[in-house]
């Protein structure tokens, strides 16, 4: 049932600060300022060198802004790669290693490959995932459940930021276990944790202005994204969702990258999304961006206040969403590249729950 929405993914956008909170509840003791997850104790983390992580996706994309927080907060390294790689490429798995997948579905016959791989191996398995009686689930050690509810659009929106939600309160756990994360930095960043569906709230309220860009980005046929750190990986979601759902070819790059060939395809049609939160590297995305506009790039950038004041007028447009504390970044900022993508397929009258080519399982290889 849609309810009062033109389509699924409209509904699911919308009900991301309701799963959030549902999913959060369940890895978060607000009370007491505590991360705590269920199944966790089938982790030594104390005593790993590393995680290996793999998926498909858009839950790729989640696994590689895990990497940034599980290196960040717990100090241990992440390799993660895609599953359809991971599969094939015989890396070397030791017994006693934790290996993570992240599936909503719980099918995908690449990530199920993988994660029988490293069975095999004798790793223990984790498993982020939103069908709790799927096959991923079931082959696995140990299940982190997003609370999303059903995902009926094709495109991953509300499972996505329910993966990244319980992958925080893993990394933290991760980092409290190691003693990197200490019982103060544990209360602040369970505090951000919890203002997270809050600020959901606000980041949709800027639908309207979303909206409002969508007319002209459906004219395109190129677009790039571009962000540093955990806006990286936005960036790749960014694209990734825009050509499933609107069929306009976008790439995304680390903002760094850019002067490494792709600035070469910046002239004035050329629409780029600057994802830059006003944070630690704010500054540097900023220097990025100039390059672009310098270049007669059209850039709308997706920032909070203090980013729109910083960012002098190199952007044609600017996207404002609510101050959010680090952690909470990536999930926030996915509602607006969702709703750019989602509101572009629909002034392009494409199947948006339904993409062409694309199923919601992807059940063979
Ligand atoms: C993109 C999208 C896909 C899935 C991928 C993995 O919007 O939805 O890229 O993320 O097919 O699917 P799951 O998470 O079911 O393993």
């Amino acid at each position: 049932d849609k309810g009062n929405y033109r389509h699924f993914m409209a509904k699911e956008i919308h009900e991301q600060p309701e799963v959030l909170g549902h999913t959060l509840s369940r890895y978060i003791d607000l009370g007491n300022s505590r991360v705590k997850v269920p199944g966790a104790e089938a982790v030594d983390f104390s005593k790993l060198n590393r995680i290996l992580i793999s998926a498909c996706g858009t839950a790729y994309l989640a696994g590689l802004v895990a990497k940034y927080w599980f290196e960040k907060y717990a100090r241990l390294p992440v390799d993660i790669d895609i599953a359809s790689e991971f599969r094939y490429r015989e890396t070397p798995v030791a017994k006693g290693e934790f290996a993570l997948f992240i599936s909503q579905s719980g099918e995908t016959a690449d990530t199920l490959a993988s994660l029988r791989y490293c069975k095999e191996n004798g790793a223990t398995i984790g498993a982020v995932v939103n069908v709790p009686e799927s096959t991923i689930a079931r082959e696995s050690d140990v299940v982190f459940q997003t609370i999303a509810g059903p995902e009926i659009g094709v495109a991953s929106t509300k499972a996505f930021t329910c993966q990244l939600a319980v992958l925080a309160a893993l990394a933290l756990h991760a980092g409290r276990q190691r003693g990197t994360v200490s019982e103060a930095q544990e209360k602040d960043l369970v505090a951000a944790l919890g203002s997270i569906p809050g600020l959901a709230v606000q980041a949709l309220k800027c639908e309207t202005s979303i909206e409002a860009l969508a007319l002209p980005l459906s004219r395109v046929s190129n677009a790039l994204y571009l962000g540093r750190g955990t806006n990286f990986p936005l960036a790749l979601e960014g694209a990734l969702k825009l050509k499933e759902l609107s069929y306009i070819h976008a790439e995304g790059y680390a903002a760094g990258e850019l002067k490494h060939g792709p600035i070469a395809l910046i002239d004035e049609n050329m629409p780029v999304f600057v994802i830059a939160p006003h944070d630690s590297i704010y500054e540097k995305t900023v220097s990025n961006m100039q390059e672009v506009a310098a270049r007669g790039g059209r850039i709308v950038l997706i920032t909070d206040q203090k980013g729109a004041d910083a960012s002098g007028n190199a952007a044609q447009n600017t996207v404002i969403l609510p101050d959010v504390p680090e952690i909470a970044a990536p999930i926030i900022y996915a509602l607006p590249v969702q709703m750019i993508a989602y509101h572009t397929a629909v002034f392009m009258g494409t199947d948006v729950d339904q993409p062409r080519n694309l199923a919601k399982s992807v059940t063979v290889e």
